[in-house]
């Protein structure tokens, strides 16, 4: 399915990189160096050799100087956008393999705190991973996913898988767990969470699972979801995800913290950090 060319006009904007400051890119260095040492052994290679490529060192960079690297791998280009976009606009850029990115940085005195995606978690979490063709294969399908999906109020169904893949993902086998997840591989607190700590569960991939499973926003993963593989993923996602969403009809949502008797455990996690923060999962 295609949309207007139109569309990507509406939403990019210019990254005007040139108007970034000293200041905010030494924001960027101070987050990428962190991040970098923790990845070294937390990250899949995949991520690794996405973040080699790239070479993303020494401040923010400018979306040109990657799409050059990045179309040359796998046909991805990144474009600066305004912030949180339409969903429609979300997939039909993903299905056209632009990957929409925020241009502002958070500020040096949060370096841990982010009201919604930054640059530094779309370009440093996203992008590494846009460089394997596999991942580059299930971007671009989960985007017409989306697309197909727009009518069929599926869509909550839709977004537990990114958050759980995309996002939060872990990958290989419990001797060898590694990050893919944007969202854990751009935050110090929880990378190390996400692979170290015992309280959240870590359980096997499985899409319906996965797609009744509720999730935070608020606070660390309750459960991580492992796939044994990027080629893995790609295939239990080629599904049709109309017979897909048609079996979904009425099984209820999961809790975040659950563990079912049909769940592959590789940790039965102790959940003792969301009892200490006493977060409530909001309803999604
Ligand atoms: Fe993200």
């Amino acid at each position: 399915m295609t949309a207007p060319l139109a569309l990507l006009t509406d939403v990019a904007i210019d990254q005007d990189w040139r108007g970034y400051t000293t200041a905010e890119h030494r924001v960027w260095s101070t987050l990428y160096d962190r991040q970098a040492a923790l990845l070294g052994t937390r990250a899949c290679q995949a991520f690794l050799n996405g973040l080699e490529v790239l070479d993303l060192r020494g401040g923010i960079p400018d979306f040109a100087a990657i799409n050059v690297r990045l179309e040359n791998l796998t046909g991805w280009r990144v474009i600066a956008v305004p912030g949180l976009i339409p969903d429609a606009d979300f997939f039909d850029l993903l299905a056209r393999r632009r990957f929409p990115s925020a241009r502002f940085i958070r500020d040096a005195s949060a370096l841990d705190y982010l009201s919604e995606p930054d640059v530094f978690h779309d370009v440093f979490g996203h992008v590494p991973m846009l460089t394997d063709p596999v991942f580059a294969d299930y971007m671009q399908a989960y985007g017409e996913g989306g697309l197909r999906a727009l009518g069929l109020n599926h869509l909550p169904h839709l977004a537990r898988l990114y958050w759980y893949t995309v996002e939060f993902g872990l990958v290989g086998a419990d001797s060898d767990l590694r990050l893919y997840g944007a969202g854990a591989a751009s935050s110090a607190a929880e990378t190390v969470f996400a692979l170290e700590s015992r309280s959240p569960n870590r359980l096997g991939f499985d899409l319906r699972r996965v797609m009744r499973t509720r999730y935070r926003i608020d606070d660390f993963q309750q459960t991580y979801f492992v796939i044994p593989s990027l080629d893995a993923l790609l295939e239990a996602t080629l599904a049709d995800f109309r017979d897909v969403y048609t079996s979904l009809e009425g099984a209820g949502d999961i809790g975040p913290e659950a563990v079912l008797p049909t769940d592959r455990v590789l940790t039965l996690g102790t959940q003792t950090h969301a009892a200490e923060t006493g977060g409530r999962p909001p309803p999604q």
